[in-house]
């Protein structure tokens, strides 16, 4: 099972929002992270055909053959969690979730048991038939998970999924996802590095619409070895420091306060930090 992009491209207007993105997905899940306005909805969009791909906006192709020539196939493949969505405020979870299993062609007696089981895995059993216009965001979102999950797809694709909800509701979703994963092609967008952090396989970094780093949180974490430094400051320092250098959080420490900073080359006073590198500081480097 593979899903493979080749020169995914896509321009509104004057802007070039995806520049030509080459990858292949296969089994695993894959955190897809950039800042705001990188390209990962507008390259999630068109992998799940929402945005029409431009003339020469390349390909996607899911075991060979183009998605778009995958017919009704296409909509039992992917399950899509997108990053907003309007509801209509009197359906309930079950409804919306009939209507959503119809929409992707589900048939059959199980379509029912399956939707009861959804609701009961996203935690929202006892309000299965309350109108969702009353819901909190973090219900909203759970609704919407449950809906991507719907018909058992082999691709599953998160546009951040864990957006407006609070601590414990993102380490339930998150933690639900990594189960998932066996037998399916995970797309998980954020720019919350904690989100993917434990769960990810791959990680690919996407900034101004190109993929400038992908590998596995190891391997990103090793190519940042070397350019994580803590320096000890005070607060009168940070400004200064932010303007050359990528800095992250400042943080209290016995000595004093030590801020964090990741660069190719880091200042004299800085102490190099090795064993303590993870994602946080890679995301800084490439958008610090
Ligand atoms: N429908 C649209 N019309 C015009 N510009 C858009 C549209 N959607 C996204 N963009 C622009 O494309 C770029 C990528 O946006 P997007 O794919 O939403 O990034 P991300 O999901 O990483 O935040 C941004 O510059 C954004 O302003
Ligand atoms: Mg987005």
């Amino acid at each position: 099972m593979e899903l493979e992009l080749v020169n995914l491209k896509k321009t509104y207007g004057m802007i070039q929002a995806l520049k030509g993105i080459n990858y292949r997905f296969e089994k695993g899940i894959y955190g897809i992270l950039g800042a705001n306005g990188a390209g990962k909805s507008t390259m999630i969009n068109l992998i799940t055909d929402n945005i029409s791909r431009d003339k020469d906006g390349g390909e996607i192709l899911y075991n060979g053959k183009d998605i778009l020539k995958l017919g009704k196939e296409f909509r039992k493949l992917i399950g899509y969690m997108p990053q907003q969505q309007g509801f209509y405020e009197d359906f309930s979870p079950k409804t919306f979730l009939s209507y959503m299993a119809e929409v992707k062609g589900l048939k059959g007696k199980n379509v029912k048991n399956q939707i009861d089981e959804l609701l009961d895995i996203v935690n929202l059993k006892n309000v299965a038939n309350k109108r969702i216009g009353g819901f909190s965001g973090g219900m909203r979102q759970r609704v919407l998970l449950a809906q991507a999950l719907l018909g058992n797809p082999k691709i599953l694709i998160l546009d951040e999924p864990t957006a407006g909800l609070d601590p414990k509701e993102r380490i339930g979703i998150r933690n639900y996802i990594a189960e998932l994963s066996n037998d399916k092609i995970i797309l998980f967008a954020t720019h919350v590095v904690s989100d993917i952090e434990c769960i990810a396989d791959k990680v690919i970094i996407i900034k101004n619409g190109e993929l400038i780093a992908q590998g596995t949180p190891m391997q990103m974490i090793e190519s940042v070895s070397g350019k994580v430094g803590e320096i000890n400051c005070s607060l009168e320092d940070v400004a200064q420091l932010q303007g050359k250098y990528s800095v992250g959080n400042l943080r209290q420490r016995k000595n004093g306060l030590g801020l964090r900073i990741v660069s190719d080359k880091l200042p004299k006073e800085a102490h190099i930090i090795e064993d303590s590198i993870d994602l946080e500081d890679v995301y800084l480097y490439y958008f610090g």
